[in-house]
């Protein structure tokens, strides 16, 4: 199974690697201060210079992924789920036949902190403190029901990790989603970002296609301005759904 996985990601890779894999986006109010400054939360400790982006990064000695994708010069401690996973599954859904791995890319990176088993704060070799942010359910920021086995449930997740322009031609309704190169609506900070930079080699839906895990401000929400959750849309109208899926009048989606 893992073998048949990894000829399908190489035979994808092959096939995209004249696409970026993953566009950087126009800077916001950055993260400094925001719930990804590992050096604000509540019970973890605080980098020993100061540094933030030491939490995710490193200039050297960064950790391969142990799938042996490409990560961006990683610091931080990775998820142990790397095969053992449920992916999300519904009788409509179009995307089940392309899976290719549902933490290919950057979601492997957020799920290093958000599968409730490593520390938030683990960085450059030294141990974190602060492990688990409130569980898998309402109210907490774990995803993907954590289990110290090691297994991961998606089941209950917004798919990630297959092919977003295999869904869209595949689509039975043709027009329910949008093409890839719709832009984020209503996005001040990043007016100009379409769906398809912030897809992995322009295909792949990740968790860093709807979340922004440097901005917190990237999306300005009128509703609840303390409620931004680094998303590309704001959640005003539901513009980040709007943006991919066509549930709106037609015109501007709204
Ligand atoms: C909480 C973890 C986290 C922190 C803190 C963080 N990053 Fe990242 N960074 C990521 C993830 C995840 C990705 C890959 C996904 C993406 O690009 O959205 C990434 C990608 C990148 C990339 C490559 C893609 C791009 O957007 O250009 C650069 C460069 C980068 N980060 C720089 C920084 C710098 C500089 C800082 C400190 C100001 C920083 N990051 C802080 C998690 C983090
Ligand atoms: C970047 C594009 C994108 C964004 C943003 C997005 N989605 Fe999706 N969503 C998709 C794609 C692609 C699928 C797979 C559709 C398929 O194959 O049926 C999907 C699947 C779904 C499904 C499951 C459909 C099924 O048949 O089981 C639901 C429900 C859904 N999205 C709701 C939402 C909601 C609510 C939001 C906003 C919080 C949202 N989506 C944001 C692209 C997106
Ligand atoms: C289709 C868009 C989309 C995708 C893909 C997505 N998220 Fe989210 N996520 C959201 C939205 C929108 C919210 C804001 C809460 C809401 O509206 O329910 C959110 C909320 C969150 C929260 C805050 C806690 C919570 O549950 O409300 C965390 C943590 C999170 N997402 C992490 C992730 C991770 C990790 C992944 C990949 C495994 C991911 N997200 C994939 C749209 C998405
Ligand atoms: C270095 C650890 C780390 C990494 C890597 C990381 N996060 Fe987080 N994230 C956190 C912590 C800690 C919080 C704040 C939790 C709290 O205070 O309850 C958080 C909060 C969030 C929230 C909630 C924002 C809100 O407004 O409520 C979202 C959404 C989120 N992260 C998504 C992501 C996504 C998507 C990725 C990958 C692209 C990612 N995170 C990578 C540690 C991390």
């Amino acid at each position: 199974m893992k073998n048949m996985k990894r000829l399908l990601l190489s035979a994808l890779l092959l096939t995209l690697t004249a696409a970026p894999s993953l566009a950087g986006t126009a800077p916001g109010t950055g993260v400094v201060g925001s719930l990804h400054d590992m050096n604000t939360i509540s019970g973890a400790t605080d980098d020993p210079q100061a540094r933030v982006c030491a939490f995710c990064h490193t200039p050297h000695h960064a950790m391969a992924d142990p799938t042996g994708e490409q990560q961006p010069l990683w610091s931080h401690q990775y998820t142990s789920y790397i095969s053992n996973w449920t992916p999300y599954a519904s009788p409509t859904f179009q995307g089940g036949d392309n899976w290719i791995d549902p933490l290919m890319g950057p979601s492997r990176l957020c799920m290093s902190c958000h599968d409730g088993l490593v520390a938030v704060d683990q960085h450059y070799g030294m141990a974190g403190t602060k492990t688990g942010l409130g569980g898998d359910g309402w109210g907490g920021r774990d995803i993907g029901l954590a289990d110290a086995g090691g297994n991961a449930d998606f089941s209950n997740d917004h798919p990630i990790g297959f092919s977003y322009n295999d869904a869209q031609t595949n689509d039975i309704g043709q027009g329910l989603f949008a093409a890839s190169g719709r832009q984020f609506l209503s996005n001040t900070n990043n007016a100009a970002l379409t769906v398809e930079d912030v897809l992995l080699y322009g295909d792949i839906m990740t968790c860093a296609t709807c979340h922004d895990v440097h901005n917190k401000d990237n999306a300005n929400n009128t509703a609840a301005p303390g409620r931004n959750y680094f998303v590309y849309a704001p959640q005003d109208n539901s513009a980040l759904c709007l943006t991919c899926h066509n549930k709106g009048n037609g015109v501007d989606e709204f």
